[in-house]
Formats: structure tokens, C-alpha cells, sequence
């Protein structure tokens, strides 16, 4: 895709977030992942790791609807949300004691993780690679912590090097696992989806 097209294509979704009230393009992203794949659903719980400003937040929001509880993850504050169901922590999703402490602001084990945590972008290929997976393993062991059996994990990866163990380790866990690039994600980024459901909780 041509430098023009590309730019044409941000601006299309720049647009379509304002006028829907979103607060980042990237709520198109999850969108297009739930009428595919059937994430989110009425009465869910559900993690999102990566969550500021909270685009990905007002989606599965709308998904879950009065019944259900989102919590939102990032190292950035999360301006408030007008939902009595909508929580989010300042935390960073790599600390040891991260999964405790979702596990304590979740009425119950979670239906759905959710990840979209991208690293600062050193432009460096391999740096941005590996603080990538550095992320996805990261919300990987807070998923096995805190989802239910049966539960699904959507979360996004730079593609490299150790994007196929990466994958080997999820695929272990879960029963069925799919990779996607959704239409809303620039076509020249390394991004790609991983998508996994069925978790196996012992
Ligand atoms: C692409 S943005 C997420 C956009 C979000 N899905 C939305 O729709 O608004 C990626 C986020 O990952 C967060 N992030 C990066 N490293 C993190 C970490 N270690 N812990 C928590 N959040 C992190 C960043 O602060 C940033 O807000």
C-alpha cells in the first residue's frame, strides 16, 4: 500500500472514531475481531491489558452491556469512563504481582483477556520485537491466572523472531488458536493478532 493510500486509510478511521464517539481508531480493531470471531458477549467479564485511552474499553463496554464488568489495564490513567461497570488500574502489566492484583478487582474469573499493550517504538526492529513478546508473554501468564475455563485471549504481537514460540506456548493452553490482521491495522506493521479460546484451566 502506497504512503498516500496508508494515510488515507488512518484519516478514514481517525474519522469514523469521531463521529462513533470512540477515543482511539483502534476500537475499529476490536470490532472487526468480535464480528469475526465472536469475542465478546452480553454479561461478560473482561480484561483489557494496554487499555489507554480506552477505545477498546467503550467496545467491549457496549458488548457486555449493564450485566457485565471490564477492567482496563495501562501505565497511563484512563480518563473515567460514565459506567458504574467500567474500572480501569494505573499498573504495568509486566510486575510480578499484576495478576493478584486483577484478580482482586474482578467480581469473578474473567471470560475474556484482552491485549493491545504495544512498546514505546524504538524504530529498531529487533528491540521493538522482543519488548513486544515481552508484552504478549506478560498478558499470556495474566490470562492463565485469571481466566476461566473455556476462557479466550485476543492479543496483539510484533511479528520476529520468537513470534512462533510465543504462539507454541499459547497453542499449548487453549483449544483452538488463529493469527489475524483486522482491516483497521496498517497494512506495512508488523502487528498481528493472536486469538486463542477454549483455555484449559487445570
Ligand atoms: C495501542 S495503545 C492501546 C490502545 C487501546 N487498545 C485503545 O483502544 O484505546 C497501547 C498501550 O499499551 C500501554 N502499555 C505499554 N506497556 C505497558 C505495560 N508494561 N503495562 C501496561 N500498559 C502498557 C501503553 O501505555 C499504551 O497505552
Amino acid at each position: 500500500m502506497g504512503k498516500q493510500r496508508r494515510e488515507r486509510k488512518r484519516e478514514h478511521y481517525y474519522r469514523m472514531a469521531k463521529r462513533a464517539g470512540y477515543r482511539a481508531r483502534s476500537a475499529f480493531k476490536l470490532k472487526q475481531f468480535n464480528e469475526r470471531y465472536e469475542l465478546l458477549q452480553s454479561g461478560n467479564v473482561v480484561v483489557d491489558l494496554g487499555a489507554a485511552p480506552g477505545g477498546w474499553l467503550q467496545v467491549a463496554r457496549e458488548e457486555v452491556g449493564d450485566e457485565g464488568f471490564v477492567l482496563g489495564v495501562d501505565l497511563q490513567k484512563i480518563a473515567k469512563l460514565p459506567y458504574r461497570n467500567v474500572k480501569t488500574l494505573v499498573a504495568d502489566i509486566t510486575d510480578l504481582s499484576i495478576s493478584e492484583l486483577i484478580r482482586q478487582n474482578l467480581p469473578r474469573p474473567a471470560d475474556v483477556v484482552l491485549s493491545d499493550a504495544s512498546p514505546k517504538i524504538s524504530g529498531v526492529w529487533s528491540i521493538d520485537h522482543a519488548r513486544s513478546i515481552e508484552l504478549a508473554d506478560a498478558a499470556f501468564a495474566i490470562a492463565c491466572e485469571v481466566l476461566s475455563k473455556g476462557g479466550k485471549l485476543l492479543v496483539k504481537v510484533f511479528q520476529g523472531e520468537f513470534f512462533q514460540d510465543f504462539v507454541q506456548n499459547v497453542r499449548k493452553n487453549f483449544d483452538h488458536l488463529k493469527i489475524s490482521k483486522p482491516p483497521a491495522s496498517r497494512k506495512g506493521s508488523s502487528e498481528v493478532y493472536v486469538i486463542a479460546n477454549g483455555f484449559k484451566r487445570i
